[in-house]
């Protein structure tokens, strides 16, 4: 409801209808304060003339379950596709890591330390990546988390992949 207000129904309510409608959006949406307060005469008035029953295509307005169905919050991903991509990126980027970490593991240019360091650097990445994306399900605090665990591996990626290319170009 809030995203289409501040887009492709902006121009169909006036700023402070809008923010009538988000505010009680944001209040949890609950019916008695609907049909008390003003949510429902904006809606009455603004709204009702395209959302209605005669309406194709777009949600009826004249029936509340429809406006509270469009007033829930969105909670993000839930735990069960979290759970999936979780399993698939653990897979799957693992298998890309073995790969450039196995190339990377005959660079020339490094003690067998700080290789075994490099290369193992994507790996606790992918574990805090995938693990911050479950505490962000929990606080939405984590979320800077994902995006520093990314960088981290992208750039542990790159410093592999770079390496290895210097050394096929020099021989
Ligand atoms: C001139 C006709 C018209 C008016 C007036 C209008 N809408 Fe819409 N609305 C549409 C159309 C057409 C769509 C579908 C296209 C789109 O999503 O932009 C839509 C889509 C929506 C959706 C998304 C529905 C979905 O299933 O995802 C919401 C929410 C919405 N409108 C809310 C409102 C609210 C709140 C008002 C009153 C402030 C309003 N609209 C007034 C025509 C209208």
């Amino acid at each position: 409801m809030e995203t289409k207000l501040n887009g492709s129904m902006k121009d169909k309510a006036t700023e402070q209808e809008r923010f009538t409608l988000m505010q009680w959006v944001r209040d949890g949406a609950l019916e008695k304060e609907f049909t008390h307060l003003k949510p429902q005469k904006i809606i009455e008035a603004k709204c009702q003339m395209c959302h209605n029953e005669g309406a194709s295509g777009i949600p009826d307005f004249t029936k509340f379950e429809n406006i509270k169905e469009l007033a829930k919050q969105d909670e993000g991903a839930t735990f069960s596709s979290l759970t999936r991509v979780s399993h698939i990126h653990l897979f799957g980027i693992s298998f890309i890591f073995m790969f450039v970490g196995l190339i990377f593991s005959f660079s020339t240019t490094a003690s067998t330390f700080y290789k075994s360091v490099a290369i193992s650097m994507p790996y606790a990445f992918l574990i805090v990546d995938i693990l911050s994306w479950w505490l962000t399900k929990l606080s939405p605090m984590f979320a800077s988390l994902i995006m520093v665990a990314g960088v981290g591996m992208g750039a542990s990626f790159a410093f592999m992949w770079v390496v290895s290319k210097k050394l096929q170009f020099y021989k």
